[in-house]
């Protein structure tokens, strides 16, 4: 399968088997994340993996990850984090997404349904996860396999827009 391959068939699942996912397929994963770029490779991303029922149950009082049988909290240590020097930006949530990107990636080739999740409540998340001060939840990826029937790969033609709406050469 070609790159757009993969990226054409990845769609967000928002119902999920009750089956687990194996523990090779999630070592996967996180692989596909740990080798992901970071801004001067400092490599921010603190992740926190969820696939116990308790684990489940506090994450519910923060975000709906569709039923889903794993879930990853993806952090990001801004004392770690790159720093633009002209005007300080810090590059901490780009970082901690291109890591998610990989992993949801990963997740698809690997035949799993993924949910990118950022509708979530970050204190209580902080709360009942211990995330410490310098870590700012980024993400949550909810992993397993797919209970809903797969999209179209040419589902794109119509839902997203053509690149004449979103690229522009040499200047604006
Ligand atoms: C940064 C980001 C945040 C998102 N947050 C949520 C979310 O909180 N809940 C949700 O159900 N989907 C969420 N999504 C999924 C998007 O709604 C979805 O990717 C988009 O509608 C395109 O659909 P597709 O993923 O099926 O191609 C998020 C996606 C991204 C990239």
């Amino acid at each position: 399968m070609s790159f757009l391959e993969l990226a054409k068939k990845r769609y967000s699942v928002r119902k999920y088997l009750p089956k687990k996912v194996e523990e090779e397929k999630l070592l996967s994963i996180l692989d596909a994340g740990r080798i992901a770029p970071t801004g001067a490779n400092t490599q921010p991303q603190r992740i926190v993996v969820i696939r116990e029922k308790a684990g489940f149950e506090k994450l519910s009082k923060c975000a709906n990850v569709y039923g889903a049988p794993l879930a990853l909290i993806i952090c990001a240590d801004h004392s770690v984090s790159w720093k633009r020097p002209q005007d300080g930006k810090d590059i901490a949530e780009i970082d901690a997404s291109i890591v998610t990107d990989h992993m949801m990636l990963q997740a698809t080739e690997l035949d799993l349904g993924t949910c990118w999740i950022c509708y979530f409540n970050a204190k209580v998340l902080r709360t009942e996860f211990n995330i410490p001060d310098n870590y700012e939840p980024v993400n949550i990826l909810a992993i397993g396999y797919a209970a809903s029937e797969p999209l179209s790969p040419d589902r794109h033609i119509s839902l997203r827009k053509n690149l004449e709406n979103t690229v522009w050469y040499e200047t604006f």
